[in-house]
């Protein structure tokens, strides 16, 4: 319990010294919470870091898989330029309305999308339509189909795109080569299927703070 307190206490501090009040986020979350949503969007400091990494690359056209009440969708597409664009992939039609909801409240729905549906038809039907490549793309959906979205996002991808995955390490679950957890077993397949594609250099970066110990796994596309 100590570690987890201060690392907690950590991330409190952070968020009120570079991030402090965001109405646009205050209201995203509050918006979630309402409608009985799960607290399970990225903290405010790891909203911030893949915005960071969005804007570091010049990502005009970001794709992300899972938006739930658009926490870490307001970030990303906060990271674009003018005439960026941003499609955020998502099963849950309520999840999809208040995502929408969220992005209009921001002032970010004029280039921000919600593609509502099983997120692995949305990619194959970008691929089948010839969709130009995305900069930058961020896995956060159902976990047991990661292995599958790591792969639609290369197809989606050019040369210097960046994936990012969420939730790679799960407290050290993804230790356990014999989990029957499909989501540990998922999760252990991507990683060894980026680790095997000369095409990606992955790193995984663990992290600490309000969520617990997890990690995100960054690949740049060769
Ligand atoms: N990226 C969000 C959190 C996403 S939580 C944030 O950080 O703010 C995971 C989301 O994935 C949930 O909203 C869930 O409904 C959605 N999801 C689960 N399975 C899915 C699927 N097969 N296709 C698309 N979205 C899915
Ligand atoms: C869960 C999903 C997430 O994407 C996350 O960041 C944390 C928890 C979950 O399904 O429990
Ligand atoms: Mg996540």
């Amino acid at each position: 319990m100590g570690a987890e307190t201060v690392s907690e206490d950590v991330d409190r501090l952070l968020e009120a010294l570079f991030i402090g009040d965001d109405p646009a986020l205050a209201s995203a979350a509050e918006r979630s919470g309402k409608a009985g949503l799960p607290a399970i969007a990225v903290s405010p400091m790891q909203g911030k870091f893949l915005g960071i990494l969005a804007a570091a690359i010049g990502a005009r056209r970001i794709l992300e898989i899972g938006s739930l009440g658009g926490y870490s969708t307001i970030w990303l597409a906060r990271a674009l330029p003018k005439d960026g664009f941003l499609a955020s992939l998502e099963i849950d039609p309520t999840c999809a309305r208040v995502t929408r909801q969220s992005l209009e409240a921001a002032g970010l729905a004029d280039h921000a999308e919600v593609i509502q549906g099983p997120a692995l038809d949305s990619l194959d039907a970008l691929i089948a339509e010839d969709e130009e490549p995305f900069d930058f793309f961020f896995i956060d959906a159902d976990k047991e189909t990661y292995p599958a979205y790591l792969d639609r996002c290369l197809a989606l991808s050019r040369p210097g795109s960046l994936i990012v995955a969420d939730n790679v390490v799960r407290g050290g679950g993804i230790l356990d080569g014999r989990s029957t957890d499909q989501r540990i077993r998922a999760t252990r397949s991507m990683l060894q299927q980026a680790s095997a594609n000369p095409r990606l250099a992955t790193s995984v970066i663990q992290t600490v703070g309000v969520k617990g110990h997890d990690g995100f796994s960054i690949s740049l596309v060769r």
